[in-house]
């Protein structure tokens, strides 16, 4: 045949068939593409091995998430620790084993960081029959809502269909023994038996070495400025937004925590106790102990706490808007300290008391630092030096454009205080400003920090 003899006609022809074979191949490749992806995927979620998610206030959660995590890997097993927050729907459908440590805040409310994840993936259904999971929930029967929100998290997570590995452990007050059955189930999953040592660091002697009472006078119950030196005479090291916890001689065994007010280089942890009065008249436990009957000298059961939520962390370098009340001023005093050792002035306080004439708590050295720059905006509320009640809530939602503007410039923002009355004032009023959303999205970003009691 003539044409064969053609070289540009056959290259013609070789070609056409070349991209007839490639239409034809097409559908076949795009789905082994597709099939190879799917497998790679699998693989990468079998590497990732187990997810250990925790959600926490103040720590507790938290530090059991990393124990835990840290006897998986001692196992060989990969883990990805994360906060409940970082977690996706896709992260939770391609994975097959997870972990959930969770506590409860509020009235049976997830704490802060997890309010996203609660309020928007547990209202949605999600396919999740291939994940196998445990619930390790804390909590205090003290609540009416004892661990709710880790309840509802077991809840949701069975309703997707996902199969538990065993039953909820449910903790009262950091017990041993619930952590201790957790850590049972853990090394049996994990087939180890020489899992790291979980107890938490030990309570040491520190002296009380000055006691003042801030309020004389106060239609309040008095509240009082501690100082505390380590007898060992080595200072540890802390961050401002740090707690300490204090064991009672009367009641060792439930620790109280107190936020701390100083940062180490005071040389001394101070705390800010408020007496706190039972109804029959009788001295809280703890605050009566520290306030009261201690002499000035006395040893006292204490150790640090990480406040990891409360640090100021990746907020250093930011704008922040610092909101309290009544004894809460300690936690924030501590961050002004460091603010004022690090150079950084762009701080707003909005601190709320009863009557500026016995309230106002360290008030020279709050004028101190509006004189040096560290304080550029300082706003006092007294709720009793005029005729009608105003809160600090009320100071907030008139400096709405402000604090969106602060927002808007990057700021975070710090509560500490009562979580009655004040921090849900302050929630709302600032939900107001800024939009749930825009408030659930400065949470999840970190910028949005509580430490309310
Ligand atoms: C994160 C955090 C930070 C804190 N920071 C500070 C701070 O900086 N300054 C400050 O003054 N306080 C702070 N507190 C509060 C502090 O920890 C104590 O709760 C407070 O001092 C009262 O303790 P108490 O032993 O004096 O009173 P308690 O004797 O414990 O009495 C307090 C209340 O608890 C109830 N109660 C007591 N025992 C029990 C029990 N066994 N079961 C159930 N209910 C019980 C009582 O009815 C009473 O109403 C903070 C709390 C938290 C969680
Ligand atoms: C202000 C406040 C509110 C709390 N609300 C509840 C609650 O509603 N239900 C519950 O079981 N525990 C509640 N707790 C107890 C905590 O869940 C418990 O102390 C837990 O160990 C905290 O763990 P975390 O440090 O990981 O946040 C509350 C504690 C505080 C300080």
């Amino acid at each position: 045949m003539i044409w064969t003899n053609d070289p540009t006609r056959l290259m013609l022809v070789a070609g056409m068939g070349a991209a007839y074979a490639l239409v034809c191949l097409a559908p076949y490749l795009r789905t082994r593409r597709k099939r190879l992806a799917a497998a790679r995927a699998k693989a990468e979620a079998a590497d990732a091995g187990w997810i250990v998610a925790y959600a926490s206030q103040t720590g507790n959660a938290e530090e059991l998430a990393q124990q835990t995590a840290a006897t998986l890997k001692l196992a060989g097993i990969p883990v990805r620790l994360a906060e409940l927050s970082e977690l996706g729907a896709e992260d939770l459908q391609g994975a097959e084993r997870a972990l959930f440590l969770v506590s409860t805040y509020g009235e049976g409310d997830a704490p802060d960081a997890a309010a996203a994840f609660a309020g928007r993936l547990m209202t949605t259904s999600l396919p999740l029959a291939q994940l196998h999971y445990a619930v390790l929930a804390l909590g205090d029967t003290a609540y009416a809502q004892f661990c709710g929100f880790g309840r509802a998290l077991d809840q949701w997570l069975q309703a997707q269909g996902a199969q538990s590995l065993f039953p909820r452990v449910e903790v009262n007050r950091s017990s041993d023994a619930a952590i201790g059955q957790w850590r049972q189930q853990l090394s049996h999953l994990a087939g180890t038996s020489d899992a790291p040592d979980w107890s938490a660091p030990a309570f040491e002697a520190w002296c009380l070495s000055e006691r003042v009472q801030l309020n004389a006078g106060s239609a309040g119950e008095p509240i009082y400025h501690l100082e505390l030196e380590p007898a060992s005479g080595v200072l540890p090291a802390w961050q401002s937004g740090d707690l300490v916890q204090v064991a009672a001689p009367a009641d060792p065994s439930r620790a109280r925590e107190y936020s701390i007010a100083s940062i180490p280089a005071d040389g001394r942890v101070h705390l800010l106790v408020r007496l706190h009065t039972h109804d029959d008249g009788s001295h809280g436990v703890a605050s009566g102990w520290l306030t009261q009957s201690a002499a000035l000298g006395a040893s006292v059961q204490l150790r640090l706490r990480q406040h990891q939520r409360f640090r100021l962390n990746g907020n250093a370098e930011r704008p922040l808007i610092l909101i309290g009340n009544g004894s809460g001023i300690a936690g924030l005093r501590g961050h002004l300290k460091a603010r004022a050792l690090a150079g950084q002035g762009r701080n707003w306080l909005l601190f709320g008391e009863r009557n500026a004439a016995h309230d106002y708590h360290y008030r020279a050295e709050l004028d101190g630092w509006q004189r040096d720059g560290v304080l550029e905006k300082l706003d006092m509320v007294f709720s009793r030096d005029q005729a009608e009640r105003r809160y600090v809530q009320d100071r907030l939602a008139e400096q709405a454009a402000e604090v969106r503007a602060w927002v808007d410039q990057g700021a975070a923002i710090y509560i500490c205080g009562s979580l009655e009355g004040m921090a849900a004032g302050v929630d709302a009023a600032l939900e107001a400003t800024l939009g749930r959303d825009g408030l659930d999205a400065l949470a999840a970003a970190g910028r949005y920090r509580r430490d309310v009691y």
